[in-house]
């Protein structure tokens, strides 16, 4: 789909990076040339993922980091710049969350998900932001949202708030930081089957009705979503600024449409009972 030095001269930072979407991503902008820098909370996945990179001849570091806590968040960008050089990329994909009734929610417990999602989402912004203006140079952000992200969600309140305000960001910044050269997009990906977010949100037989809500009737691929990623933070996107790409497989629009459950049934049949419909003036 690429060539295979795209991202060559590029040094990208991807937060939550040792697991899931991130670690797909690492992956993919390493093997195209890229040098990735990943952080997070546990040292394990971490290590894994750099070694993984190495093994195949790509470029990493790691380095242990709370996004919720600034000084952690400038300690990790020093000792990343310090080991790869300066970065030119940003990847918000840290995050956490939960299924929990609003009304059950303590007061700890929505903080806990806005300060990984959107606190650290400004944290590491404004500590990778404030470097590349100081530069000159540019830079491009990325910030990993979901569909529910304009429209909200049931029973994952925190997430949906935090996510609303990182699509604010996002854009927000498209406007304020084009100025400086840094470009500001999102993706908004559907259900993607990662451990992290299926093992917390997926319960019971839900996966399977989820799965039948999704025109292309099957969940994203983390590799597919890597691929838009490499697209969106390669140099050649420069005048993408300000976007957010859904990534879902057609899901929210079939969610949102008045007869787009008529997909459901055999086809042939559909159209059978359209044509007993079917009346003259
Ligand atoms: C209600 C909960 C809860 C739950 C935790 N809390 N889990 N409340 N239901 N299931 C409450 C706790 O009781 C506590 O409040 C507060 O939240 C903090 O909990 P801790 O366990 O101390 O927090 P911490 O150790 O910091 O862990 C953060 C976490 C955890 C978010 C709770 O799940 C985590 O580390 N997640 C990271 C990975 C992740 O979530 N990945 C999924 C991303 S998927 P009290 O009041 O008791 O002190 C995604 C989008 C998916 O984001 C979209 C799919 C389409
Ligand atoms: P995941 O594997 O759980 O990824 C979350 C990552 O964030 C983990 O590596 C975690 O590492 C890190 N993290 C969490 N809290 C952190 C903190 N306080 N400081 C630093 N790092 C932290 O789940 P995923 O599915 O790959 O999710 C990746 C992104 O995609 C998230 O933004 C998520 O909201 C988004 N998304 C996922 C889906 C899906 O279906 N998978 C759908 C829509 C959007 P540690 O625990 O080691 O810190």
């Amino acid at each position: 789909m690429f060539s295979a030095d795209l991202l060559a001269g590029q040094t990208i930072l991807i937060t939550g990076g040792g697991t899931g979407l991130g670690r797909a991503m690492a992956l993919r902008f390493a093997g195209l040339g890229a040098k990735v820098g990943i952080c997070g909370r546990r040292p394990d996945p971490l290590a894994a993922t750099v070694a993984d990179i190495r093994a195949a001849g790509g470029t990493a570091a790691s380095a242990m980091c709370d996004v919720r806590d600034p000084v952690s968040v400038k300690m990790m960008v020093d000792s990343l710049e310090a080991e790869l050089g300066p970065l030119t990329g940003l990847v918000n994909n840290a995050a956490g969350n939960f299924l929990s009734a609003a009304e059950d929610l303590s007061p700890n417990a929505f903080d806990t998900v806005i300060k990984i999602v959107l606190n650290g989402t400004f944290h590491t912004t404004s500590e990778v932001g404030r470097r590349w203006i100081e530069r000159k140079n540019g830079g491009a952000i990325l910030s990993i949202v979901t569909t529910y992200a304009w429209m909200g969600s049931a029973f994952v309140l925190p997430s949906a708030c935090a996510k609303a305000g990182v699509l604010a960001m996002t854009r927000s910044l498209a406007v304020e930081w084009a100025t400086y050269g840094i470009r500001s997009n999102a993706i908004a990906p559907g259900p993607f089957p990662t451990d992290g977010a299926f093992s917390r949100l997926m319960a019971g037989d839900i996966e399977e009705q989820v799965k039948k809500q999704i025109p292309l009737g099957r969940f994203g691929r983390p590799e597919e979503l890597a691929d838009l990623a490499v697209y969106m933070m390669a140099p050649g996107a420069s005048y993408m600024n300000g976007e957010c790409v859904v990534l879902d497989g057609g899901e929210w629009l079939k969610t949102g449409q008045e007869f787009g459950h008529y997909t459901d049934f055999d086809r042939g049949a559909v159209k059978q009972i359209f044509q007993s419909m079917k009346r003259s003036r």
